[in-house]
């Protein structure tokens, strides 16, 4: 069902109606710009917030939202007198000075960021900002009577102009958060972690970029990179544009720089650094060597970046074999990802069993209490023994702790349910599928990456989670504390 909102947003894309004056607003800001010249650049690049490597518009937007907000606060305050009325006025007058400088200083930023956006996305940043411009107008005519004493008609003006902003906010919010725009649309794929071949170096013209893929088997993806052969030199970087996914592979290179041809960025070709904007993130980065006359890849990583390179996950694996080196392993112990498979197994017999009952057989309850009880027992020993030990060597591990957050609370969904409901078989069959995927997908990648921690090693670890299930099922305080927890969830 489309919601009323989407309605809106819907009926502001297509409003053809807005593009000559679209047109001729963003053909006065061009003029405006042309006049400066040399400086026109520099002027673009600061208000893009290429310097700062983030988009200026929304950071500056945040000003006249905070103050605007607290304003009204203050100004309901002073309404019902519930503060010491000068204090609270004054300072009401104070956040709409800041938020209107606010205000002025983002328009000139979102302007120059909307010049670069064409058909529904021009028209809907043009109502946004037509709805900013008239809650900076109310503000300002709010604090021109406010200083000619008439607080009660400023403050009715300062609360239309707040509720202008908001509405001009959330188109802003739609631009961004649906349609992408300001936010990074370069490929980031880790791949490829060590090098590859990827071209013959004689098919490589001067200073002419040349497109290859990647392919990215986590993403189920082929991954665009561009090479350019530019004095002596073979450089790469990724081929869509940070700033919405044009192809720098039918750009060009200028002054040491490739630019994008959609909207002019220009990344340096050593660094993929962002050297004009609009776009204010680098472009992703590879390592290239020439092996053999061949051109091979390696994705260079990112400051931040959690995605393990070969190298690290052998020396991960180096010290961890150390360390295990020097720790007993309990006799008969069974590998860690055996012990955890089998209680999977154990998992899907119970959904099973669930399932199978009749809906108003009064063991059901029962039965679901002990299924709650075992998913968070498994929860606990994954989060507590087997995640910390395997990220090193595998990158699921922020997945996986993020399906144990939905698990948790489709679980609680769940309990609330009477079990002989139709809600509780659509619900409990939804668990299933999220359980059985998380146990599938964990018993497909995750076990796997295991093994790079070595026979030893994992054999501990399973003789921990062992220990650890043992206690959970057996002791009085921890099974009065799951029954507790599973009894407040059902709400009884
Ligand atoms: S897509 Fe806009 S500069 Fe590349």
């Amino acid at each position: 069902m489309v919601s009323e909102t989407e309605r809106f947003t819907g009926r502001v894309e297509q409003a053809e109606q807005l593009d000559a004056p679209a047109y001729a607003v963003a053909n006065a800001l061009s003029t405006t710009l042309e006049v400066t010249g040399t400086a026109s650049q520099p002027i673009q690049n600061t208000l893009h917030g290429t310097w700062l490597g983030h988009p200026l518009h929304p950071a500056l937007a945040t000003l006249p939202i905070g103050t605007w907000t607290f304003a009204l606060v203050l100004d309901t305050y002073d309404t019902f007198g519930l503060a010491p009325h000068r204090r609270a006025g004054n300072a009401a007058d104070l956040a709409l000075k800041v938020g209107a400088a606010g205000a002025i200083a983002a328009a000139a930023a979102g302007a120059a960021d909307w010049r670069q956006v064409h058909g529904r996305d021009r028209r809907t940043g043009l109502v946004h900002a037509a709805l900013n411009t008239a809650a900076l107008a109310l503000t300002l005519g709010s604090l021109a009577l406010r200083r000619r004493g008439r607080r009660g008609a400023g403050r009715t003006l300062s609360a239309a102009g707040w509720l202008t902003m908001a509405a001009g906010a959330y188109l802003g919010g739609h631009m961004v958060y649906r349609r992408r725009i300001g936010v990074d649309q370069a490929d980031r794929s880790p791949e490829p972690r060590g090098f590859l071949s990827v071209l013959s170096l004689a098919e490589l013209e001067e200073d002419r970029p040349r497109r290859v893929e990647i392919w990215d088997e986590a993403a189920r993806a082929a991954i665009g990179v561009v090479l350019v052969h530019h004095r002596g030199r073979v450089h790469a970087m990724g081929s869509r544009c940070s700033h919405m996914g044009g192809p720098l592979d039918e750009g060009w290179v200028q002054d040491g720089g490739l630019v994008c041809p959609w909207h002019g960025s220009r990344f340096c070709l050593a660094t993929g650094d962002v050297l004009d904007g609009p776009s204010t993130a680098p472009q992703p980065r590879y390592e290239v060597r020439i092996n053999d006359g061949q051109v091979e890849l390696r994705r260079i990583p990112e400051p931040g970046d959690e995605a393990l390179t070969p190298e690290e996950i052998e020396a991960s694996r180096a010290a961890v074999a150390e360390a295990a080196d020097g720790k007993e392993v309990p006799p008969g112990a069974r590998k860690a990802d055996e012990v955890l498979f089998e209680h999977h197994q154990i998992l899907r017999r119970l959904f099973e069993n669930i399932e199978a009952m009749d809906p108003e057989d009064p063991e059901r309850r029962d039965m679901m209490r002990l299924l709650a009880g075992e998913l968070e027992i498994h929860e606990h020993v994954e989060d507590e023994i087997f995640y910390p030990a395997v990220r090193p060597v595998s990158e699921d591990v922020p997945v996986a702790h993020a399906e144990h957050q939905q698990l948790a609370d489709m679980l609680a969904v769940t309990l609330r349910l009477g079990t002989s409901t139709p809600a509780f078989e659509e619900q409990l069959r939804a668990l299933h599928e999220a359980v059985d995927h998380h146990a599938s997908a964990e018993e497909r990648s995750m076990f796997m990456e295991a093994q790079r921690l070595g026979d030893r090693r994992l054999r501990q670890l399973g003789a921990e989670i062992e220990a650890m299930v043992d206690h959970e099922r057996e002791s009085r305080a921890r099974s009065a504390f799951r029954a507790l927890k599973i009894r407040l969830l059902e709400g009884l």
